[in-house]
């Protein structure tokens, strides 16, 4: 039975893993162990099984006597820890949430209903690093999957709409808090339909920028506004979250050795939990949309063709339609005023399952085949 040590399972992203492990039984079959950096010596989670209590995460020889480690600890936990039992001559399986590994050669990006046979390559290879992919190209990959492997892809634009819950669980909060400032400022004028308009507008912009009103985490309103930069900057004006779009689209897809140019714009805006794009795509051919259509419909069990009309659109392609399912709706498919070969798009997707919790639970699957 498989020695399985899994580290941040409290945190956002390692509590949605341990959910859907829960729903699919999958803790049955394998040996969990749970790491902690504060709990020491405290009983483990309740998750259907007999586990011992809390291990040491820091504790390089107890990791080494484990198979695998999934870790949702983050980067600042990934880069001594999985120096240390790599330089110690650990050979088992690290499947990682963070991104510190995800660009080095000898860690492979998962997402399996994309990359499966990269990853089965992998495996072959004797690779052991396994690490997620950021949130928006899993959850891009996911919808258009199709196109990418019919090779029908030239060039794309992914101009994001990326949800609080991408920046963390405190951040998720403040927005809310936001979101009742705003509405708290005026609600006296909220209850007089009499009011003006423009008074409440006044209003809402003057709390928007007053020095209360709560920014700690975002440094910027969100709640009434967004922000069009994700992550730090790179010399070449990219943010990082929209390099990410390239290099791990071309990575996952295996194609570091022929690259489809993919780049945009990545703007936070004030959702919860479930990230949308818009996509420019330049197709090889003038390819019918029914066919289009088709092969992203048939691409994997997860992706839902949504009707190109607005009752269809505004009841299934929305954060709130998606959120908390694993269902990745695209829709808006049409043919632009370019020409024949220009396709727009757009996709919704929760950050926290097909974006982060989702690819890293099913490569613990692979790994037991
Ligand atoms: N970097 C993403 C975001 C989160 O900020 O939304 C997950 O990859």
């Amino acid at each position: 039975m498989l020695k399985v040590g899994f580290v941040g399972w409290r945190g956002m992203v390692g509590s949605v893993l341990m959910q859907r492990m829960v729903e699919d039984g999958d803790f049955k079959g394998i040996e969990p162990i749970f790491f902690t950096t504060s709990q020491v010596g405290q009983p483990g989670p309740d998750i259907g099984v007999d586990v011992p209590p809390l291990k040491d995460a820091f504790d390089i020889e107890a990791l080494k006597a484990l198979d695998v480690v999934v870790t949702c600890q983050g980067g600042d936990y990934t880069k001594p820890v999985y120096q240390d039992l790599r330089g110690g001559g650990w050979k088992g399986y690290w499947i990682d949430a963070a991104s510190t590994l995800r660009m080095a050669d000898d860690a492979t990006i998962v997402l399996d209903p994309v990359n499966r046979r990269v990853i089965d390559a992998q495996l072959a290879a004797g690779s052991k690093t396994f690490v997620g992919g950021n949130c928006t190209v899993s959850l891009m990959l996911m919808g258009l999957g199709g196109l990418f492997e019919a090779d029908m892809v030239e060039w794309m634009t992914s101009m994001t709409y990326q949800a609080a819950s991408g920046s963390g669980a405190r951040h998720m909060r403040e927005l809310l808090n936001q979101m009742g400032s705003l509405r708290d400022s005026v609600a006296g004028e909220l209850q007089d339909p009499a009011s003006a308009i423009l008074d409440i507008d006044r209003k809402v912009t003057a709390a928007m920028r007053s020095g209360d009103f709560p920014t700690e985490n975002f440094a910027a309103p969100l709640a009434g506004s967004l922000l069009p930069w994700i992550d730090t900057k790179l010399d070449n004006g990219q943010s990082r979250e929209e390099w990410k779009g390239g290099v791990e689209s071309n990575k996952i897809l295996g194609r570091q050795v022929s690259p489809i140019p993919i780049d945009g714009l990545c703007v936070r805006i004030g959702a919860m939990r479930s990230h949308s794009q818009a996509f420019t795509i330049k197709l090889r051919q003038d390819v019918p949309l029914d066919e289009i259509e088709e092969r992203i419909a048939t691409h994997n069990d997860w992706v839902k063709v949504i009707p190109n009309d607005k009752d269809a659109t505004v009841a299934g392609l929305t954060p709130a339609a998606a959120t908390g399912t694993l269902s990745v709706p695209v829709g808006r498919l049409r043919k632009m005023a370019m020409g024949g070969e220009y396709l727009t798009a757009f996709s919704v997707g929760d950050q926290l399952l097909w974006g982060a919790a989702e690819p890293l639970k099913r490569m613990l699957k692979i790994l037991r085949e």
